[in-house]
């Protein structure tokens, strides 16, 4: 039978998507920071929840729109320090044995060459557990970082279109009979099975012979979030999993729809997954729960909250009248983020400053709210009703509310018999995608 899918969403800094979470006294991120051993446990606890995996989201520079520096970024800890994700995946995959870790890395500034060659062998050495969320780098300062120049937003998919390109030249380069570890005749491996890179783009060259053996699943399992046109139609080519972020089961429909249209136009002939993300913030009464999140909210300084979403909008909001209301701005960077906060508040007539300083709980995310058992009701419902493949659920308070999710929410979804009792493979292709 059909089973919902679940995710954990972190980020690799002081915050995920609550800013100034950091600085409650229930969260533990900042002491976690740089404990292997703590990243170890949380991957271990979410093992025990039998989520299909933990989904690293990433920006690898601090947020530098927002008048033009990056001090506000710095002052409230808003996604900074940066550290990357993928410096953690080898610590907790030797800790556990199912779950797997999908990290964010933008194509931006790495050559695919080398992009393979680090996620690849760390797909190699978990025996498959690893995953890529491909983003083409909205953030200024990340090219600034760079010393390379941004792309405006199509021509940036257009690029990333010849990256996957390469990727899969590498990936599937390394045919199974092509390893003869022949320790009698001293062969390694049949030259002429290897089918070697020659790819020479617009944008992108490389002559190469593949260099990172297949895992068990082949090749890393493949997550996208762009939701614009051009945004589509490289999920449909692509993504094994789509993440959205839609708060209205019509959206959600909508949503899932376009990629299946997409899908079809493109000819993919394998399923469109899509899962949607949600900030979770669970209590023992649904009054609890929303009062912690009010506690949260009301602690965020709006110029935190202008900071990053100046970043992720691409748009610097210290030069905008913020007393206005808010409407949906052309933006070269997340179109997708720039979407959901437009319809989020577009009818209510709220000011810029109001949306920023409310956002901040969520920077677009949806909250879900409440106790385990209706926490369980609302993605129940809302997984029967749109038929989504599942969850990528960020806590509010790390990791206080995955924790809670893990011991009173899983049992309930278990069950309801629409959520494993055990994992059903050793990879992250296996789980994530049956
Ligand atoms: C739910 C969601 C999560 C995202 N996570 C990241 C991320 O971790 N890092 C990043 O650089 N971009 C992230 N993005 C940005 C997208 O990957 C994409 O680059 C951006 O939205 C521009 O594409 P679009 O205009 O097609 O939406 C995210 C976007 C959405 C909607």
């Amino acid at each position: 039978m059909k089973q919902m899918h679940l995710m954990a969403l972190l980020m690799h800094t002081p915050i995920n998507h609550m800013m100034m979470s950091w600085a409650d006294p229930q969260d533990k991120r900042v002491e976690q920071l740089g404990s292997l051993q703590a990243w170890q446990a949380f991957a271990q606890k979410l093992e025990q929840g039998f989520f299909d995996g933990m989904f690293f989201a990433d920006i690898p520079t601090a947020h530098d729109n927002y008048h033009d520096r990056t001090d506000e970024a710095v002052r409230y800890g808003v996604c900074w320090p940066a550290h990357d994700p993928v410096a953690l995946v080898g610590a907790m995959a030797a800790a556990t044995s199912h779950i797997g870790f999908a990290t964010t890395v933008s194509v931006s500034a790495l050559h695919p060459y080398q992009l393979v060659r680090t996620i690849s062998t760390l797909d190699y050495l978990t025996g498959g557990r690893v995953g890529w969320n491909v983003v083409t780098g909205h953030s200024r300062s990340e090219h600034r970082a760079f010393g390379l120049p941004q792309m405006d937003h199509d021509e940036r998919y257009a690029r990333a279109q010849e990256f996957l390109e390469i990727c899969y030249a590498l990936w599937d380069g390394i045919p199974p009979e092509a390893i003869l570890v022949d320790k009698e005749n001293g062969v390694f491996a049949d030259p002429e099975r290897i089918r070697k890179v020659r790819f020479d783009g617009k944008y992108l060259k490389c002559h190469a012979t593949p260099a990172v053996l297949p895992s068990p699943q082949g090749r890393p399992v493949i997550f996208q979030a762009g939701s614009s046109g051009p945004g589509l139609r490289f999920a449909a080519d692509h993504a094994d999993v789509v993440f959205s972020l839609q708060r209205e089961f019509p959206a959600m429909i909508n949503v899932i729809d376009q990629l299946k249209s997409a899908a079809i136009e493109r000819g993919r002939t394998r399923p469109v997954n899509v899962a949607f993300g949600f900030q979770i913030v669970v209590g023992s009464t649904e009054g609890e729960a929303e009062q912690r999140s009010r506690r949260l909210i009301g602690k965020i300084p709006v110029e935190a909250a202008l900071a990053r979403a100046s970043g992720t909008l691409g748009i610097d909001l210290g030069q905008v009248d913020i007393d206005k209301p808010m409407q949906e701005m052309d933006t070269q960077a997340s179109r997708g983020t720039m979407a959901a906060i437009a319809k989020m508040f577009g009818k209510s007539n709220k000011t810029i400053r109001q949306v920023i300083a409310e956002s901040g709980q969520a920077i677009g995310f949806p909250q879900l709210i409440g106790t385990p058992e209706q926490l369980a009701d609302k993605l129940e419902s809302m997984w029967r009703k749109s038929q989504c493949h599942g969850f990528i659920l960020s806590p509010a308070i790390s990791h206080w509310d995955l924790e809670v999710f893990v011991d009173e929410v899983v049992p309930l979804l278990q069950r309801r018999g629409i959520y494993r009792q055990a994992y059903e493979a050793n990879s992250l292709r296996g789980n994530l995608l049956n």
